[in-house]
């Protein structure tokens, strides 16, 4: 079969012929018909993630068929364990060090599997997993964001971000978002956004304090010095989540801030396997149209990362693997 796989630090994917997987006992085979970028194949591209091995087929989000022909959405994340409130020390991400889906086809545990939902393409269920999953705990678990309550969603160009937007105005959020782009933001707001702001601006947050009244939530992937400007943006009691690090350590932060107006600041990753079953219920329920950014053939993949790597993308970017 073809893979795109992984062979060394700073290295092209390699658009390659490989063996075909066999799926092991209480695995299925899935044929990958579409598979979507997160940042994480681009760190692990770069050498910037732990615990790589090569060679490595990347890939962690795919929707396509078993061998008894029902149509998938996978689920990436292994082994979660029975904690709620955190993953086991045996959880694992599909795509590293297991082989993932830039390939024709993956090996599954039969459980990792959810029937794709009816209103959703293939290349459009591709797009849902691994973003949908990290953006439902954070909004919906970690921040418990509520109808009627103001939410604002930093970098609403990155794929996680997009669904936490979505996933907020269904729940009858007011949404802001902030973003390195005018573009990026009139596009959000042409989706239900109220407004935003570039959080490249210097000091953003005082006229965007004074023009929205502060957040009950803010939902950020980025840390690193703008984390202080979230802080000061924040309603008193509101819940702030984080979910990356893409800017570095956290930095700038007033502790005054953070206990004088009682804020409670979560950390977030992926979530467990109820909560997948849960957040693709709440698409369906909600129509929830994952936003496709672009679609790339697998032999493509690594203008795919490259356009990811530059953040160009609005939303989701998607490598189409076989005919439809
Ligand atoms: N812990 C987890 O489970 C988990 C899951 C998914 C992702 N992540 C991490 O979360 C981050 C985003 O992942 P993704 O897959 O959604 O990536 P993505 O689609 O590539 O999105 C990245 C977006 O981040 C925004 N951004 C970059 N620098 C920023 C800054 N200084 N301040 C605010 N926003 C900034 C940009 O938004 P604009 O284009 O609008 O400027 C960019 O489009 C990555 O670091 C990733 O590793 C973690």
């Amino acid at each position: 079969m073809k893979a795109l796989v992984l062979v060394g630090k700073d290295l092209p994917l390699s658009y390659q012929s490989v063996e075909k997987p066999v799926a092991g006992a209480g695995e299925i085979l899935v044929q990958v018909h579409a598979a979507a970028l997160n940042h994480r194949d681009v760190w692990i591209a770069k050498g910037l993630y732990g615990g790589i091995k090569y060679p490595t087929i990347l890939g962690s989000d795919g929707a396509g068929v078993t061998a008894d022909g029902k149509e998938v959405i996978i689920h990436p994340g292994m082994n979660w364990g029975d904690n709620p409130h955190f993953q086991s020390k045996s959880y694992e991400i599909l795509g590293l060090p297991s082989d993932g889906t830039f390939a024709e086809y993956v090996k599954i545990g039969a459980k990792y599997v959810s029937p794709k939902p009816a209103h959703l393409s293939f290349e459009q269920a591709a797009a849902l997993p691994l973003a949908g999953l990290t953006a439902y705990r954070a909004l919906i678990t970690r921040c418990q964001a509520r109808a009627g309550e103001r939410v604002l969603i930093s970098g609403i160009g990155g794929g996680v971000a997009l669904y936490a937007m979505q996933f907020a105005l269904a729940l009858g959020c007011e949404v802001w978002v902030t973003s390195s782009s005018e573009a990026k933001i009139q596009k959000a707001v042409e989706m239900g956004a109220k407004g935003g702001v570039n959080y490249k601006t210097e000091q953003w947050s005082k006229a965007f304090m004074a023009k929205t009244g502060g957040f009950d939530v803010i939902i950020d992937s980025a840390a690193g010095s703008g984390f202080g400007e979230l802080v000061k943006v924040c309603k008193p009691g509101a819940r702030l989540c984080f979910y990356g690090g893409t800017a570095g350590a956290l930095s700038g932060v007033s502790p005054q801030i953070v206990f004088y107006k009682q804020l409670s600041i979560f950390g977030s990753t992926m979530g467990s396997d109820i909560e997948f079953e849960a957040m693709i219920r709440f698409v369906e329920k909600h129509k929830i149209m994952p936003v496709v950014d672009a679609v790339y053939p697998l032999s493509e993949g690594n203008a795919a990362c490259q356009r990811m790597d530059k953040g160009q993308q609005f939303g989701k970017i998607v490598l189409k693997i076989n005919a439809l």
